[in-house]
């Protein structure tokens, strides 16, 4: 959501802070703020409200030299986008940027009668509970920021400069990620590794709970109750072209058609196509635990719940006497869900920060369920705290809307359950067709791309005045329809909505007319002929219908065929995603709308 840089070395912190700012902006976006002190305490507090591009414009009047300094992009939770919202916040010789949610922000307010608070924030509360500890300097910042931790409910990643000692930084966490980037004369802090890159190749991550004392050749960790902490200095593996556009005009495109190549790396030494078998090293369980596994729980939010729910659809198809369940993690998080013995939670996140997934990990933890994650960012608190894992490598997604990950997210769980299904005995007969198919995913997702990227760019103009859309389809097609449904409202904020093509008779076909376009997904398979009945019923009324389908012979009058030519078949509904992901893509392009950045949305949901 909000993002977190911080700068203690021998350059102008000015300079990393707005670069890293811009690289956090995909984040949270609507107001942006630095703070820097000099050598003799002389603070500069810049914000603005907007676009990193808005600050900048502020800065270009009031360069600074200092060493030190810290810097905050704001997704809004307490108080409206505005300048006096904006972090850092300010409180007697103290600035403070903070991500997360104060719970108890009210109750500690009404504590700090003395302060004059300027903004409606939580995080204000934070800083002045920071100072009254502080002592105008008095008192050790570290230990400060401690006390006042002590006091908090709820979450937090924040940094801490004083105007009285120009030297360090403070930063902690607790459910917000923080990263130490350990440079040359220089150390560098980040909400998230991305805004790393190109500075340092070595990062510190910061778990729950620890506080750290930064300068710029020292960083002294510690926890809350004063127990040191002995670093362990990771190496980010993150490149610069990774996080640049590459010559396309939006990451979004630029994410989509990189799928061939962020698919292999998922398969990258995990599949063998000639002997039809897949090997999971990380999820780290042995041959006779895999055997005893009766239930799957998948648990992840937006995108990354409709690929679990797809895979689900695979996987029960594949492996015999077992139950799959997927669930919206903000929901099952309260529920008293009882979860049957020889159960196994995947745990599906691309940042791998998002707070309710986390939430639901920690919860089926404590019941004693093992738990593997399916996660994208490396280092990340999911990737963390599971039993085992299986990273998808699909490197940074930065365009808010999750499009290589959700094609990752599916391979990757829907090989876990091949290997439940080795595991198990499962004949290589059965299980084979689905390897082989694995393999050429890659090549065939780059064919297809290829293939329809120019028609639907079309297409995609011709639908974008409308403002309704419903996505259809059954079986493995109607997760997809959801996911396709759910990239078109978020970027292009046209009402999309999926059913799943039976449904349609018991309630939605009210809704067809000339205000609605349906988008219908007819992958060939046992359920094709029905879903044909379906297209008929809605063409019937009038309906403005694309549809998509591998089926040669579809030959229904529709406003538009997409025919996906490709020999696969068991994972067309991969296929068909692509073509969902560019019609979303060139509507909101068509309508002149922020593709990367839609409104209200940020890429990493780490507060509930
Ligand atoms: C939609 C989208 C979101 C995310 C969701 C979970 O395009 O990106 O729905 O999928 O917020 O995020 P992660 O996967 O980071 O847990």
């Amino acid at each position: 959501m909000c993002g977190i840089v911080g700068y203690v070395g021998d350059k102008k912190a000015q300079d990393f802070l707005v670069s890293g700012l811009k690289r956090l902006e995909y984040r949270g976006y609507d107001s942006a703020g630095i703070a820097t002190v000099s050598e003799d305490g002389e603070p500069t507090l810049i914000r603005a409200k907007g676009k990193i591009a808005e600050l900048e414009k502020k800065l270009a009047k009031a360069k600074r030299d200092d060493h030190v300094g810290i810097g905050h992009t704001r997704w809004a939770t307490h108080g409206e986008p505005s300048e006096v919202n904006a972090h850092p916040h300010q409180a007697g010789d103290i600035y403070v940027v903070h991500n997360g949610i104060i719970e108890n922000y009210k109750e500690l307010k009404k504590e700090l009668g003395g302060h004059e608070f300027k903004s409606e924030t939580d995080s204000e509360v934070l800083a002045a509970l920071i100072d009254s500890f502080y002592g105008g300097g008095k008192y050790d910042l570290a230990d400060a920021v401690v006390q006042a931790l002590k006091l908090v409910k709820g979450t937090y990643g924040i940094a801490v400069v004083s105007r009285k000692n120009p030297e360090e930084l403070v930063v902690a966490r607790s459910g917000s990620p923080l990263v130490i980037g350990v440079g040359n004369d220089e150390t560098l802090i980040a909400s998230d590794a991305s805004a790393l890159v190109g500075h340092t190749k070595r990062a510190i991550y910061l778990n729950d709970g620890e506080v750290a004392k930064v300068k710029k050749n020292s960083i002294e960790i510690r926890t809350l109750d004063a127990e040191p902490v002995s670093a362990k200095v990771e190496e980010i593996e993150t490149n610069l072209s990774a996080i640049q556009k590459g010559g396309y005009e939006h990451f979004l495109l630029k994410e989509i058609m990189e799928q061939p190549e962020s698919l292999a790396e998922t398969l990258r030494g995990r599949v063998d196509a000639v002997d039809g078998t897949v090997r999971l090293g990380g999820p780290g369980l042995k041959e006779a635990e895999l055997r005893k596994i009766r239930h799957l729980i998948i648990v992840g939010c937006g995108t990354a719940y409709h690929a679990g729910m797809l895979a689900s659809y695979y996987i029960e198809q594949f492996t015999p006497e077992i139950t799959v369940e997927t669930v919206i993690a903000s929901e099952y998080r309260y529920r008293q869900a009882y979860i049957p013995e020889n159960s196994v939670a995947l745990i599906v996140s691309q940042s791998g920060e998002t707070a309710d997934t986390l939430a639901c990990l920690r919860e089926i933890k404590k019941q004693g369920v093992k738990t593997i994650g399916i996660v994208n960012a490396i280092g990340s608190t999911i990737a963390r705290e599971v039993d085992g894992g299986t990273y998808v490598h699909v490197g940074p997604e930065i365009s808010v809307a999750s499009t290589k990950a959700f094609t990752s997210q599916v391979i990757a769980m829907v090989m876990f359950g091949l290997t439940i299904a080795q595991a198990k005995g499962v004949k290589n007969t059965i299980l084979q067709p689905y390897v082989k198919e694995i393999a050429k995913l890659p090549e065939e997702i780059g064919k297809v791309l290829e293939e329809v990227k120019k028609p639907m760019e079309k297409i995609a103009k011709k639908y974008a005045s409308y403002e309704h859309a419903i996505y259809l389809g059954r079986d493995t097609a109607y997760p997809t329809a959801m996911e396709g449904a759910l990239k078109l409202k978020e970027i292009s904020y046209v009402d999309a909505n999926a059913y799943a093509f039976g449904e349609l008779k018991h309630g939605p076909l009210a809704l067809v007319d000339d205000r609605f376009f349906e988008v219908a997904l007819l992958p060939m398979g046992v359920l094709y002929d029905k879903a044909v009945s379906n297209v008929q019923e809605v063409l019937a009324r009038g309906g403005h219908m694309i549809v998509v389908t591998n089926a040669r012979d579809f030959d229904l009058p529709v406003e538009h065929v997409v025919k996906i030519k490709s020999e696969l078949t068991i994972f067309a509904p991969i296929l068909m995603n692509l073509v969902m992901q560019l019609l979303a893509y060139y509507v909101t392009v068509a309508k002149g709308l922020n593709v990367d950045q839609p409104r209200n949305l940020a890429k990493s949901v780490t507060v509930e």
